[in-house]
């Protein structure tokens, strides 16, 4: 079906225009086509749809409560709905492969893939697998490897906590916390770190393999909480063009230097700081030193930050809006989307811009979610 979407305020390349947007054969069209449905877009902005380069608030719809297991496909498609009403019409699903069993671990990652590879025609929002790969996880090095060159994997991160919780379970409280989450007896769960960090001389290699593995794949690589610039600069010569979660300032104007992506979470923007004490980034997206924000563990952060970064006053809405669409489609290496352009993905959510809310999402074309006072917009 094609649609012409009219009297809202459009932002192109320029900033907000008044005008129609029409939509056909799953792309944006120059101008509607001859019998085009209407949907009445007056007082909504029109707005590129919402590019999540990284999110795992699926893991709480795959697992409701610590240890308790949802059919990964039931979980799968409430977050599609929640994926499609927050306005994210792309979102890459963020699936921790690490040593610890449970919900990051290899029974989770094979669930996860299958259910949403069963889903992914019919689920409105393209739904991609962004892999956190746990350093130490040799144990599941050759399955990812094959994963990543069978095309299953979009994003491969470079994730590192297994120094921090070796470190940390020498305490006998924070081991018992960690098994708790593992569902292991606590001396059960010191063991398994243990025999995880004792392959440690054997990261490097591994690193350079799955990089190797990305590299044929296509895929784009995220280095994972650098530290210092000296760690920027490793993973950058490994690939990894993309700076996730930098924990200084310096790292992130380092890769800024170097005209690589940097991405913190839209969480921190909305509620003023980071969960973990680290810097605040709007600021820093308004130095121009973040140029991405992730939903990391809430989707309708994305819209509600995007608005926050306008609302401080430094950026205006072309600017704030690309944090969230433009920029982490150019990082993740998709030129069709993130912009409203002829010729583009058909990817579209309508806002009310008075109560900062999604009134429809259009996914490749296709009307994907519509609130009530959408559905009163129908013609
Ligand atoms: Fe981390």
């Amino acid at each position: 079906m094609d649609w012409a979407i009219t009297g809202g305020q459009v932002l192109h390349a320029e900033g907000l225009k008044p005008g129609t947007l029409a939509l056909s054969d799953g792309r944006i069209g120059a101008a509607p086509a001859q019998g085009a449905r209407r949907l009445d877009a007056t007082g909504l902005l029109v707005l590129p749809g919402i590019v999540d380069i990284h999110g795992d608030a699926h893991e709480r719809q795959m697992q409701p409560r610590p240890g308790v297991d949802f059919p990964p496909e039931v979980a799968m498609r409430d977050s599609a709905a929640q994926l499609l009403a927050a306005g994210v019409t792309t979102a890459f699903l963020g699936v921790t492969l690490s040593w610890e069993p449970g919900l990051r671990g290899i029974e989770a990652w094979r669930a996860t893939l299958a259910a949403v590879e069963a889903m992914r025609a019919a689920a409105g929002v393209d739904l991609r697998i962004h892999c956190r790969f746990e350093a130490d996880n040799l144990d599941a090095l050759e399955e990812v490897l094959a994963d990543i060159a069978a095309g299953r994997v979009q994003l491969l991160a470079y994730n590192d906590h297994t120094p921090a919780i070796v470190k940390r379970i020498a305490d006998p409280a924070q081991a018992a916390k960690y098994a708790a989450r593992a569902g292991l007896p606590p001396a059960e769960f010191v063991a398994l770190a243990q025999r995880a960090w004792s392959r440690r001389p054997e990261v490097p290699e591994a690193r350079a393999r799955l990089a190797d593995a990305a590299r044929r794949a296509g895929i784009p690589m995220l280095s994972h909480d650098d530290a210092t610039p000296e760690m920027r600069r490793d993973f950058r010569a490994l690939g990894a063009a993309i700076c996730e979660f930098p924990m200084s300032e310096a790292v992130a104007e380092a890769a800024r230097a170097a005209g690589e992506h940097v991405v913190m979470g839209a969480p921190n923007v909305v509620r003023g700081g980071s969960h973990m004490g680290w810097s605040a980034a709007a600021p820093l997206a308004e130095r121009g030193l973040v140029t991405v924000l992730a939903s990391d563990y809430v989707w309708p952060a994305l819209l509600q930050a995007a608005f926050m970064m306008e609302g401080r006053g430094v950026l205006d809405l072309p600017r704030a809006w690309a944090l969230v669409s433009a920029n982490p489609a150019e990082a993740a290496g998709l030129a069709d989307r993130g912009r409203i352009a002829p010729g583009l993905r058909g990817d579209i959510v309508l806002v009310d811009p008075a109560r900062r809310a999604p009134v429809a999402t259009f996914a490749a074309g296709r009307l994907a979610w519509l609130s009530p006072d959408g559905a009163a917009r129908l013609h």
